[in-house]
């Protein structure tokens, strides 16, 4: 006997739980299959962002920036440690810990909010009336039908052709953060979000790290005046940072993995190292879910061919998150999974792509909300810029982190913000009030006349609105 439900959603990670929680709160009987599984076999919800992302990602960047600090930086404030050492076994059980009670937090709700969860692999079956039908192979095998189908799979590591992921020599993001002793020689190919975070933490703990890039400019996505302070600081930190090259073969043996590559002035170039790390994007991930059997559509890349409102080419299915067009980001993935359920309901969901912030957790950290000053003279749009950097921050000169700057963006005519690009200490918090402001369509000027707590960092927001029209009054 089938199991019915109004909807079903494949995968549990945030664009799946989130839209699985939020149908149910709207009234819908709702399942949720994930086939994740934890050490010892059981549910782990939650995705590549709680499993192997974000979460383990954070965890570990606080863990190797803890003993940064006391390694380099507590001698300043009078602090003398002696006998510093790193368990990075006890780190990285730290961060399964951390992981662990992200996972169960995720059961925990989909109780509270009567999701029935299965874990297990969930594949299309076949179109039946008023449905479709999925299977779902895990321990106990279950058929199931739904009115409503929500695909939310995710994403899985892009390898590079001759280097295919082993996850001891050859490592994707999940390698790289179950490693439990510090590698010696480290390499990255690939210098976006993943090669910065995890480059960051090893070289923190002890690794020589070198990163080969492939496009000539350091972070070309984000906007140039702040990508290049961040390269100065990770320069600065010991990174190595390698642009415009081109990788040719890679060897790997038990000892280490050896990378040919040529620079950018086209020098032939050999990289020795004991751990190398692959992170040169994702591909959507529709492994296992018999999209043909449905005739569900695929883009040539792979990914589910969807609408602005997530709705496929099949009626009563939609897709959300990494195995769909647009930025693979956590937060993205969630707003796309409450706007499918709110429609699913009746309702008028939206998400506003204009306005999904990004975040590099390194040391500075980078954020962003909106456009580019490049994208904005690609684009010919008049516009004021306006920058403040923490240098002048009375909490960020407490702190000891005064590295980088807040810049704003506004629209030369109305001040209407486009645009604000961070990189500085705590830049991932700070944006929040950035998107708030450019959701609300507010202008710079709104910003310069809001009361900022002394002494924040968050000061540094408000004088760059203020600079955009020449009126810092700390700088
Ligand atoms: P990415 O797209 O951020 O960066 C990949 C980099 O690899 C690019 O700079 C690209 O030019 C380079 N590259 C590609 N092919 C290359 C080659 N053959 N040789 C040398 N360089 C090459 O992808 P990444 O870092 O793998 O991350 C994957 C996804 O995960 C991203 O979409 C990212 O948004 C997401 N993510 C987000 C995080 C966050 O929000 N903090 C953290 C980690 C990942």
């Amino acid at each position: 006997m089938s199991k019915q439900f109004d909807v079903i959603v494949i995968g549990g990670g945030p664009g799946g739980y989130i839209a699985a929680i939020r149908a149910a709160q709207l009234g819908k009987n709702v399942a949720c299959v994930d086939e994740w599984k934890n050490a010892t076999g059981g549910p782990a919800p939650g995705g590549t962002c709680t499993n192997v992302g974000c979460i383990p990602s954070k965890a570990l960047l606080q863990s190797s920036e803890h003993f940064e600090q006391a390694s380099h930086h507590f001698a300043d404030h009078g602090i003398t440690v002696k006998g510093l050492s790193m368990d990075a076994g006890k780190m990285v059980a730290r961060k399964d810990a951390v992981v662990k009670q992200n996972n169960d937090g995720i059961l925990y709700l989909f109780k509270k909010n009567k999701v029935s969860f299965f874990h297990g692999r969930a594949s299309f079956v076949k179109a039946v009336d008023g449905g479709y039908e999925i299977k779902v192979a895990g321990a106990a095998e279950e058929t199931l039908v739904g009115q409503q189908i929500i695909v939310a799979t995710g994403s899985n590591a892009r390898a590079l052709p001759g280097a295919a992921f082993d996850e001891t020599m050859v490592l994707s993001n999940e390698g790289a953060l179950a490693l439990t002793a510090v590698p010696k020689k480290m390499g990255l190919i690939g210098s976006g979000v993943i090669g910065l975070e995890m480059g960051s933490v090893w070289r923190r703990l002890g690794s020589e790290v070198t990163i080969l890039e492939g496009l000539p400019d350091f972070l070309g996505a984000v906007d140039q005046q702040i990508a290049k302070e961040a390269q100065k600081a990770f320069v600065k930190q010991g990174l190595k940072i390698e642009l415009g090259v081109k990788v040719g073969d890679i060897k790997v043996s038990k000892k280490g993995v050896s990378v040919a590559w040529t620079n950018a002035k086209g020098e032939a170039q050999t990289l020795d190292v004991d751990k190398l790390i692959v992170s040169i994007g994702r591909v959507p991930n529709t492994i296992g879910l018999n999209a043909e059997a449905v005739g569900l559509k695929l883009d040539e890349r792979g990914a589910i061919v969807v609408d602005a409102d997530c709705k496929t080419n099949l009626p009563g299915v939609w897709a959300v998150g990494d195995v769909v067009r647009g930025p693979m980001l956590a937060h993205k993935a969630e707003e796309e999974g409450v706007a499918v359920a709110e429609r699913i309901a009746g309702q008028h969901g939206h998400v506003n792509f204009n306005t999904i912030p990004w975040v590099i957790y390194t040391s500075p950290e980078i954020a962003w909300v909106g456009r580019t000053e490049q994208q904005l003279k690609s684009d010919g749009v008049a516009y004021k810029a306006g920058t403040f950097p923490f240098l002048a921050n009375g909490r960020a000169r407490a702190l000891g982190d005064t590295t980088g700057m807040v810049k704003m963006l506004a629209d030369a005519t109305t001040d209407e913000i486009l645009g604000v690009h961070i990189v500085g200490p705590m830049a991932s918090e700070l944006i929040a009030e950035c998107v708030l402001a450019m959701e609300f369509r507010a202008s710079s000027e709104d910003i310069a006349r809001v009361c900022h707590a002394h002494p924040s960092l968050s000061e540094s927001t408000k004088e760059a609105a203020l600079a955009v029209d020449k009126r810092t009054l700390n700088f």
